[in-house]
């Protein structure tokens, strides 16, 4: 029986922060490098460990909200602005993460990450929201300001001038002088530029890193779930039914309590390399051509790398990332067969196919039970899937089909809840 190991709470927020800046090559670690920028910032402010643990977290996290190429394009712009006060990548941010407990400040900071100074300076919030905001502001307009082909030693007088400029309007004055007190020091414009080990930093701030317990990590990944289901409406509800199946399935298959609450995380996250995927082609309708479909089929190697990060996460990465590989080797990305992947790895697979084709898509309606279990015992003949796993579902059909339905209906209902800040 597989024991309950504590996760911790840095490597989940470096794998959400990698992930979502995987959907283009351009941005390579750009929320790492604000996060560092942010951290140098502070430190040359002398502000306390504790604020500096929260900007960091901020700054990793800070435009997990920017879905679609095109706005994570116009945010490159130096003048970029939001052009609607709730329909942008910084509202989008907070609204996902502000009902989870360990993160609601942060929600907020990064709320106001493109407010000018101008804007934020008389709102009514903490100042320590004000002032987080403001340095992640600005780190983030210094990463879009620095041309990566050149040598950024350069560029500093020139960076430093238009910070000056923008000193008061977009910037809280005491941190624009500050970056313009940094002008001669190497460091901070090399580490602005550097690949950082965010980790390494964590450390040195003395913190013990929040381990999660049981109840926080389901909370935790369902959120996540959100997170990468919510960019699109065709896969707004797709996680939480292959959760509600893969749970179902994990305590048919015999697995114990504990293996099956492991089996419902690894089903939230089993998706999550669809981060890497451009909204633009997860949002296509129509069929994708072959470079698109490249695109798509790369999820689940992203997913497996990204977990791959998170200690103690072995055992709910090989069930959650191997979810396309089939019996007969023929699968992607790794291509294993049926003696490489594990029991919860085949589960997984049967439960991401029958959540994906009964479920409602705004294109199409789900299949029913005969046309569902045609499909799977053709796979099953085929050598795809597990045809013991197949006959348990076959068996509690109608109770995997209810908890799966209610689970979406659940995700329905959030992400309409989700959607309406676009009307607002
Ligand atoms: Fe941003
Ligand atoms: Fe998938
Ligand atoms: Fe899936």
């Amino acid at each position: 029986m597989l024991a309950k190991k504590p996760i911790p709470f840095l490597d989940l927020v470096l794998s959400i922060s990698e992930a979502t800046d995987l959907v283009d090559k351009e941005l390579n670690n750009h929320n790492k490098r604000v996060a560092f920028t942010s951290l140098n910032i502070a430190d040359s402010l002398g502000l306390s460990n504790n604020f500096k643990y929260n900007l960091i977290i901020a700054g990793l996290l800070h435009d997990i909200g920017s879905f679609s190429l095109k706005e994570r394009h116009e945010i490159l712009s130096y003048d970029y602005r939001p052009k609607h006060s709730t329909n942008n990548h910084s509202y989008i941010g907070y609204i996902l993460l502000k009902d989870f407990d360990p993160l609601t400040e942060i929600a907020s900071i990064i709320k106001y990450h493109h407010h000018s100074w101008e804007d934020i300076e008389e709102l009514e919030l903490p100042e320590t929201v004000k002032l987080s905001a403001q340095i992640i502001h600005i780190a983030d307009r210094i990463d879009v300001l620095i041309d990566k082909s050149k040598d950024v030693l350069t560029q500093v007088g020139d960076i430093c001038h238009i910070i000056k400029k923008d000193s008061r309007v977009k910037y809280k004055p005491d941190i624009a002088k500050e970056i313009v007190k940094l002008k001669n020091k190497e460091f901070f414009w090399l580490d602005a530029i550097s690949q950082p080990e965010i980790s390494t930093f964590v450390d040195k701030l003395g913190y013990l890193p929040l381990d999660f317990d049981m109840d926080i990590i389901d909370k935790f990944a369902n959120m996540f779930s959100h997170i990468i289901d919510f960019r699109s409406p065709f896969t707004a509800t797709h996680s939480s039914g292959v959760t509600a199946t893969a749970e179902f399935l994990a305590k048919a298959m015999d697995f114990s309590d504990n293996e099956a609450f492991m089996m419902k995380i690894a089903g939230y996250l089993h998706d999550l390399g669809k981060l890497a995927v451009p909204v633009e082609i997860l949002d296509k309708s129509a069929s994708l051509n072959t470079n698109e479909f490249r695109i798509v089929r790369s999820h689940t190697y992203y997913t497996y790398r990204i977990l791959e990060n998170i200690t103690n996460l072995e055992i709910i990465n090989s069930w959650a990332a191997f979810h396309h590989e089939t019996l007969d080797g023929n699968g992607y990305p790794f291509h294993l067969n049926g003696s490489e992947l594990s029991l919860g790895a085949k589960i997984m697979a049967v439960a991401d196919i029958f959540a994906a084709i009964t479920e409602d898509r705004p294109y199409r309606k789900g299949m029913n039970k005969r046309e569902s279990l045609k499909i799977l015992k053709t796979m099953v003949k085929n050598n795809k899937i597990d045809s013991n796993i197949v006959t348990r579902l076959i068996e509690n059909f109608n109770e995997i089909s209810e908890a799966r339905e209610s689970a979406e209906n659940r995700a329905t209902k959030e992400y309409k809840e989700y959607r309406s800040i676009f009307e607002e």
